[in-house]
């Protein structure tokens, strides 16, 4: 069974990974300070906004942060993150392609896959670690628990509705390694500079999971 890469491994130590949607790239760095003076020292930048390469060119430069590429579609969007400094992948869905490119170059790929012929596909692809997305709506902590009863090894990263209310009851299913969310990095913070707010969110989910 594949294992987890080194590098996620270090970056997800705290079981949480922060889902980021950035309207203004200058904002990336005081984020990346938030985000590490509240213990997360990852982020998943959401390719959604025309700010988000650049976004995650800045945060790129911060080696005491891991940044990583979310919501990634298809290849063109893959190399574009890779070339700004991604250090890791998210896709809401299992493309092939997406897999190839991102392995091409070294760099870890957390493909989503929701249904047993979906999580088979990504066996196949030697993956261990999938996105399981949106978690509240393909059966939540439940489902998981259900699958990681017959895909034994495979480790998921929950996200989707996951918030500081439930939490604990996906950390506490063996096969999530680490849940992902935006609900401590909320964007309205992110785009009033309120980045005091978002430290205290992450510290909090911080402690919360290391009582799981
Ligand atoms: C994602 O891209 O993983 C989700 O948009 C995060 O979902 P959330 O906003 O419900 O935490």
């Amino acid at each position: 069974m594949p294992t987890i890469d080194p590098t996620l491994a270090w970056a997800f130590a705290r079981r949480i990974v922060p889902v980021v949607v950035i309207d203004d790239d200058a904002t990336a760095l005081p984020l990346a300070d938030a985000l590490l003076a509240g213990d997360l020292p990852v982020a998943e930048v959401t390719l959604r906004t025309p700010a988000a390469l650049a976004s995650i060119a800045a945060m790129a430069t911060r080696e005491d942060l891991l940044v990583g590429a979310g919501t990634v579609l298809n290849v063109a969007q893959a190399s574009a993150a890779m070339d700004a400094g991604a250090r890791f992948l998210v896709s809401p869905g299992l493309s092939r392609d997406v897999v190839v490119a991102a392995r091409e170059r070294g760099v870890p790929v957390i493909p989503g896959a929701v249904t047993p012929t979906e999580i088979m596909a990504a066996l196949d692809l030697g993956l261990g670690l999938l996105k399981f997305f949106p978690a509240s709506v393909y059966g939540g902590a439940a489902a998981l628990t259900a699958l990681g009863s017959v895909f034994r090894g495979v480790s998921f990263v929950p996200t989707g509705g996951v918030s500081a209310a439930n939490l604990a009851d996906y950390l506490a299913v063996p096969s999530v390694a680490a849940v992902g969310g935006s609900w401590m990095v909320p964007t309205s913070a992110i785009d009033s500079g309120d980045f005091d707010t978002i430290t205290h969110l992450c510290a909090t989910a911080v402690a919360q999971a290391a009582q799981n």
